[in-house]
């Protein structure tokens, strides 16, 4: 096994080198605080290694992204959602036995309880969806109590079939209508789309466009390893708390602009560009005036340091997707100046700044009829199986320990308690 040394205060110590079958490298740390009674600093992790996983590999240097050693780009083209996430929690893609099975028992669960629609009601109606989407994830325990170890598969099947339910009752309430049941007859992302859309007086016709579209963009967002979210759903399960509260606690995290609220932040720039003349170079200019406090919402990634692979594959579909529906929108013009400008621009390159996946999701959305504030939702129903795969990764994990993080304290020392009258005023 080869190793490291680190020199700290005149003493050597010899740290143990782990490799990844894609050849990645990593300085093994676990013990140099009982050796050397030192931490290492890494805000924000950029340079730290939190687990050993086999569910997704990137490069973010060449652009590269891999579930289960699977490219993206053959999932997005040849898969669906539901076998993508079966392959994501099983590690193998699934015989046509246990892909049937799986889609059944999807149907079988996506009904949530019916003393559950009545927390609907209690959501004023402006309420954000990601709110009520993370609340009544949180809330399903109460229904399906018990440790995370027993029932685990089921909750997980569960999960995945009620979490279109939820926001699909989410945006129903949201726009004052009644809510759709979900229909045994129909496979995953076309049942969605029918509880979304279909109103009781007609029959909604489902447009296979869309049904490809959904499930393109659900595989899409479906994992990408150690993000923001992840790292959230792995922290809250390492304190062995419920499935259901360490799921709800990833959509908490994924509601925010720099992470899956981006596609959100992303439609509400184009607008606001649009709303202001299309002047898209002011904005480009804004974007690079640190004073302003302005960035390009989609451009940038925290791995991808050449290209996002997602965004390739999106790019693409959101402007067939867009012919196929007859649809001609201004913000995708504006989006395709803007990509033009910033990628020949020396300060988005020099700094490796490229459009991420949600610079093209939130268009295509738009284009399927969702609203601006349900497009975080619809990346936490794509990301879900990625979180729960985390999640049963590290319960199976031997090694897995409740996380706790050091710090390096910076404030005052030792000082004695003042009585209020005796204080003045710093
Ligand atoms: N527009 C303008 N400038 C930017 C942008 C942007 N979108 N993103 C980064 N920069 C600049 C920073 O100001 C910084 O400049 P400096 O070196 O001169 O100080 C440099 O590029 C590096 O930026 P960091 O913030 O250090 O990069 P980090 O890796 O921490 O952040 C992030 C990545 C959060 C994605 C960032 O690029 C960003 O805020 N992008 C916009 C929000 C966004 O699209 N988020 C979605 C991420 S993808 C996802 O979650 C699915």
């Amino acid at each position: 096994m080869s190793t490291a040394s680190l020199n700290l205060d005149g003493k050597s110590y010899e740290l143990p080198v782990i490799r990844g079958t894609e050849h990645e490298t990593a300085v093994d740390i676990t013990k140099l605080l009982g050796q050397s009674g030192a931490i290492t600093m890494d805000p924000g992790f950029n340079s730290t290694g939190a687990c050993q996983s086999s569910i997704t590999f990137i490069d973010g240097d060449k652009g590269i992204l891999r579930y289960r050693g699977y490219p993206i780009e053959q999932l997005a083209e040849r898969s669906d959602f539901v076998e993508t996430s079966w392959l994501l929690l099983y590690g193998q893609l699934p015989t046509a036995e246990q892909l049937k099975a799986f889609r059944g028992q999807l149907t079988y669960h996506s009904m949530i309880h019916e003393d559950m629609k009545k927390f609907f009601e209690g959501f004023p109606p402006n309420a954000h969806p990601m709110a009520i989407l993370s609340a009544m994830v949180a809330s399903l325990s109460t229904y399906y109590p018990g440790t995370e170890d027993d029932n685990s598969d089921v909750n997980i099947v569960r999960l995945i079939a009620k979490v279109r339910t939820i926001a699909a009752y989410a945006y129903k309430k949201s726009i004052g209508q009644p809510t759709i049941y979900p229909r045994n007859d129909l496979p995953y992302c076309a049942n969605f789309l029918n509880m979304m859309f279909a109103v009781p007086a007609e029959e909604y016709k489902i447009n296979s466009v869309l049904v490809k579209a959904l499930n393109m963009l659900l595989i899409l967002h479906a994992d990408h390893e150690q993000n923001c979210s992840t790292s959230t759903v792995r922290i809250v399960a390492s304190s062995r708390a419920n499935i259901f509260a360490s799921i709800s606690a990833g959509i908490c995290a994924l509601w925010g602009p720099l992470h899956g609220g981006a596609n959100q932040a992303v439609l509400e720039m184009l607008q606001m560009i649009h709303d202001d003349g299309d002047d898209y170079k002011k904005y480009v200019m804004k974007a690079k005036d640190k004073d302003s406090g302005f960035r390009l919402m989609g451009f940038g990634h925290r791995v991808y340091k050449n290209f996002d692979p997602r965004a390739t594959i999106l790019r693409k579909m959101t402007g067939q997707v867009l012919d196929e529906l007859g649809i001609s929108d201004p913000l995708l013009n504006i989006a395709r100046n803007l990509e033009k400008i910033a990628l020949e621009d020396d300060y988005f390159v020099s700094r490796k700044l490229y459009p991420n996946v949600d610079f093209y999701s939130g268009i295509l959305y738009r284009a399927m009829g969702i609203p601006t504030n349900m497009f975080t939702v619809m990346f936490a129903i794509g990301r879900l199986p990625g979180w729960l795969s985390h999640w049963r990764e590290q319960r199976d994990e031997e090694t897995s320990r409740i996380y706790r993080p050091r710090q390096i304290y910076t404030g005052a020392t030792e000082r004695n308690y003042v009585p209020v009258e005796q204080r003045k005023s710093l």
